[in-house]
């Protein structure tokens, strides 16, 4: 089947039109799919009604699927299939993570050392209003950056740490288990990548995990960062996500970062997730260390 797609605000977000993606995709659509995906890093797919099964299935095409270090927030039925929800159990437990809280500009997965850099979001409850999401495009940022800053950047690694992030959360979201823990110690990653498709560069950041950059002291590196951040997330390099039920948004994070805006506690949200190990054929995924005292210098 060819693929129909439009451009939505902006150039790297495609809304494709026609799809049903509880039903297998022929050989020919899925190639369609993956070689736009690597040219747009965020896609739209609207009017959708999946099981969780079928969202999984679908994923799988672009790569094989992460369970993520937050095992608690699986799907008890798919465990690939994470809950982002702010809904509770009959025990008042949650049925998943993130709550209702603001989520401030990151790139999932960026705290370790090889990242999961797909992922799809699927709309299955939402709130009357709030909790809409942004994404950032970091390849137009990285163009749009005064010369000055590409010199202090190019070449150069940030260190990023998922103890950052847990503080960034509500809750029970900012306690993890020791296995979680221990999956998780503070990595580096360049802060620039080319992509493999495109030969653009991008750049690579999360506001909630990157506590310096190596090799500078923090009263450099800090200011040299926030300076990065207050550029690269400028309106004209963001798109904003008015979500309807049924709505598949699929983005790479190895050239994004998104945002959520909090909404009403008392109001229900319930997103489905999948993460996916994306092809480096395709798509910019960095390739990280740990953060050593030797790799640090
Ligand atoms: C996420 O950051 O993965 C969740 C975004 C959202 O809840 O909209």
């Amino acid at each position: 089947m060819p693929l129909d797609s439009r451009s939505r605000d902006d150039s790297f977000v495609r809304e494709l039109l026609g799809l049903r993606l509880w039903e297998p995709l022929d050989g020919f659509t899925a190639d369609n799919l993956r070689e736009l995906w690597a040219r747009h890093p965020v896609l739209i797919v609207r009017r959708q009604a999946l099981s969780e099964r079928e969202l999984a299935d679908f994923s799988a095409l672009f790569g094989p699927l992460e369970r993520v270090v937050r095992n608690e927030w699986a799907s008890p039925v798919i465990p690939e299939v994470g809950l982002i929800s702010n809904l509770k159990d009959g025990q008042a437990q949650p049925i998943g993570g993130l709550g209702d809280g603001e989520l401030q500009w990151h790139s999932d997965q960026s705290y370790m050392m090889s990242p999961a850099t797909g992922a799809a979001l699927y709309a299955v409850e939402l709130p009357p209003e709030g909790g809409t999401t942004s994404w950032v495009d970091l390849t137009a940022a990285y163009a749009g950056l005064p010369d000055r800053l590409k010199r202090l950047v190019e070449g150069r690694h940030g260190v990023f740490s998922y103890v950052k992030r847990l503080a960034s959360y509500q809750g029970v979201d900012r306690v993890i288990s020791s296995e979680a823990k221990r999956k998780t110690p503070p990595v580096l990653h360049p802060l620039v990548h080319t992509h493999p498709v495109t030969g653009r560069k991008a750049l690579y950041l999360d506001s909630t995990t990157t506590i310096g950059i190596a090799g500078m002291d923090d009263a450099s590196g800090s200011p040299l960062l926030d300076e990065i951040y207050r550029f690269a997330t400028q309106p004209e390099f963001v798109y904003r996500h008015d979500w309807q039920v049924g709505d598949v948004v699929m983005w790479d994070n190895g050239s994004t970062m998104h945002r959520r805006e909090p909404f009403d506690p008392t109001a229900r949200r319930l997103m489905k997730r999948t993460t996916i190990f994306l092809s480096r054929a395709r798509h910019i995924v960095p390739d990280g260390c740990l953060a050593t005292e030797e790799a640090m210098a």
